[in-house]
């Protein structure tokens, strides 16, 4: 039985359009009911008709038939219940690492304003939003998917976020071969009777602001925005390599400082995956 959607979806197109076209020329929002992946649909216009394809969009997807994740993995979700787009449009910072990180602040800020001492909407490095429950417990809000594509010197990057706005029905297996994630959570715990057309509007505006942001100036402004959801500081970790050893925040280019056997690493890669092995210090959040 598939959870049914909240139709029509009255989506928020002008309201953002109006918002961010006066500081991004050239800005549209386009709403599909249907498409395999929007970073795809994305990546695919880019790479067929670079400068022409590249003006900035959001593209939204009702549904998604090919969600993908990071690291190969797939996104699975289903029209009503996640919020799933990408936002393109052609970028040239000095350094991109940190953008995934500071996309996810822009997000949780967002959708959990006003630096609460204790945020409930926290970020998992590089690239996960995790929402805090009231016993401590843990579950997936959302993940960002960043990819870059050149046409010459011109560089273009989809920003693709799926935020889990509505608790699924049934749970979706996860794809074959690939292991169980964290629980999908849902925005509406924490807002309740939000829909996934209020979360584009909240989200939308203040991130292609963050995007240009990052552009200008990069990571190092949001390295402290970074540390206060910081959602592994303080954990024992285990890197892919088999390595473990306890995460002590972000550096001002986003890498991932863990403090192993061998001291301190910093970790870059977007290859590298990171687990919480441990519970948190008392009074935070519990570990998955
Ligand atoms: C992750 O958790 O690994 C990242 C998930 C990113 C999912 C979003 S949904 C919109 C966009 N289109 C995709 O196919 N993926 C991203």
């Amino acid at each position: 039985m598939s959870t049914p959607p909240t139709a029509p979806f009255r989506w928020p197109a002008e309201a953002i359009w109006e918002a961010v076209a006066p500081v991004l020329p050239g800005f549209t929002v386009e709403v599909l009911p249907q498409i395999d992946s929007t970073n795809t649909e994305l990546m695919r216009r880019f790479r067929a008709a670079g400068p022409v394809a590249s003006e900035p969009v959001l593209l939204v997807a009702e549904q998604q038939t090919a969600g993908r994740g990071r690291m190969g993995r797939s996104w699975q979700s289903q029209a009503g219940d996640s919020l799933t787009f990408s936002l393109g449009l052609p970028l040239q910072p000095a350094d991109w690492s940190g953008l995934s990180l500071a996309v996810g602040i822009s997000l949780a800020e967002s959708l959990e304003p006003g630096n609460p001492a204790a945020p409930a909407i926290r970020l998992k490095w590089p690239n996960d939003l995790w929402l805090t429950d009231a016993q401590g417990g843990e579950s997936k809000l959302g993940g960002i998917l960043v990819e870059t594509a050149n046409w010459g010197e011109l560089r273009y990057v989809v920003i693709g976020v799926g935020i889990n706005v509505r608790a699924m029905a049934e749970a979706l297996a996860p794809a074959a071969g690939q292991p169980a994630a964290l629980a999908p959570g849902a925005l509406q715990t924490l807002l309740p009777g939000i829909d996934v057309a209020e979360t584009l509007l909240r989200v939308a505006a203040p991130l292609v602001q963050a995007v240009q942001a990052f552009g200008m100036f990069g990571f190092s402004p949001f390295q402290a925005r970074f540390s206060a959801r910081d959602a592994l500081a303080g954990r024992i970790v285990k890197l892919s390599d088999g390595t473990q050893g306890m995460a002590h925040g972000v550096g001002e280019n986003g890498a991932l400082l863990v403090h192993t056997a061998a001291g301190m690493k910093e970790i870059t890669s977007s290859e590298v995956s990171v687990r919480p092995m441990t519970p948190p210090a008392p009074g935070s959040a519990r570990a998955c």
